[in-house]
């Protein structure tokens, strides 16, 4: 087996070669002066069983296209597999057509990794479950959801603790996480009662005097975690903590998150987090590193995924 990392997590796939007592293999990643981007494996992988470790994170579009002549190169040196392993997969928000003549871009994106030559994706809380069949090729999507869990049960009493999804949508993977670990459910109904008027947040369930566990996959912008948590603590709530897979945080978030009412913010390092990001008041970052090397340990040996979650 062997490991290549592009440069989008450096430190995670270190993390995750360190889990499975290998060394990255060496793999050289550089630009033209035009930025165009220029792959050399330096190193036989000829017959190997080869896993990429990319995310597809800021910036998205270098981090792609990384991987994809990462995949091509692998495959002209005569790789017997390759497996993509994309703790973020970038684009996955353009999951349907929002409107008339726009693109169904997480479709166009496992299109090109599948072009480029890669035999298998290893992901990690798609946005949408749904996006794994985007792709004709066998596709494991983990959850960050262990890792998460033993950290609730570290800080909180089960019994004054609510599961809380910030939005209708995020309802199935907040209820996941509820029944783990026996806690009740509530829900963030955001709502625009008539145009022009700002938008109303109801809370559907009891959240007073609890400590509420707001579960979620991504962080970008931080508006809908923090406008949440206020709402949250005006019902009542003793307190408000976030759980959130993909800590994408761009432009002022990490500001944003700093100033809000969140007790903390926790995320994994599915994305490499900036400077700012570790330095951050009220944010942690929980690692998925043998989370990641696990699964490409059973997935190289031919064993169960899926049973890492029973
Ligand atoms: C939306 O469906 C996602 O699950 C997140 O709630 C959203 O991407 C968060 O974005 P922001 O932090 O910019 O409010």
């Amino acid at each position: 087996m062997k490991l290549v990392s592009g440069n989008s997590n450096r430190v995670l796939a270190e993390a995750v070669a360190g889990y499975l007592d290998i060394p990255l293999s060496k793999c050289m990643v550089r630009r033209f002066a035009d930025q165009e981007i220029f792959v050399e494996i330096q190193e036989n992988v000829r017959g190997e069983d080869v896993f990429i470790l990319q995310s597809t994170s800021f910036p998205a579009n270098d981090h792609l296209m990384e991987l994809l002549i990462i995949t091509d190169a692998l495959r002209r040196a005569s790789a017997r597999r390759v497996t993509a392993v994309v703790p973020y997969f970038g684009y996955a928000r353009q999951d349907r057509k929002p409107g008339p003549r726009t693109p169904i871009s997480a479709k166009l994106v496992a299109n090109l990794i599948t072009r480029a030559g890669a035999d298998r994706v290893l992901t990690l809380d798609l946005h949408a479950g749904q996006i794994q069949g985007f792709f004709d090729i066998p596709t494991d999507n983990l959850y960050a959801v262990p890792v998460m869990m033993r950290d609730i049960k570290e800080r909180y009493a089960a019994n004054d603790l609510v599961v809380v999804s910030p939005d209708v949508g995020g309802v199935v993977r907040a209820r996941a996480l509820a029944k783990r670990i026996d806690a009740p459910l509530a829900i963030v109904d955001k709502r625009r009662e008539r145009p022009g008027e700002s938008e109303v947040m109801n809370i559907i369930g009891d959240v007073e005097d609890r400590n509420c566990i707001l579960f979620d996959d991504i962080i970008d912008s931080g508006g809908t975690l923090c406008n949440a948590a206020e709402a949250l603590l005006a019902q009542g709530a003793k307190s408000v903590t976030a759980y959130i897979t993909h800590g994408v945080l761009s432009g002022g978030a990490v500001a944003r998150v700093e100033g809000s009412m969140l007790k903390e913010l926790v995320i994994t390092d599915s994305i490499q987090p900036t400077e700012s990001v570790r330095k951050g008041r009220n944010i942690r970052v929980l690692s998925i590193a043998p989370l990641i090397g696990e699964a490409i340990s059973r997935t190289a040996l031919e064993k169960s995924v899926s049973s890492l979650f029973d």
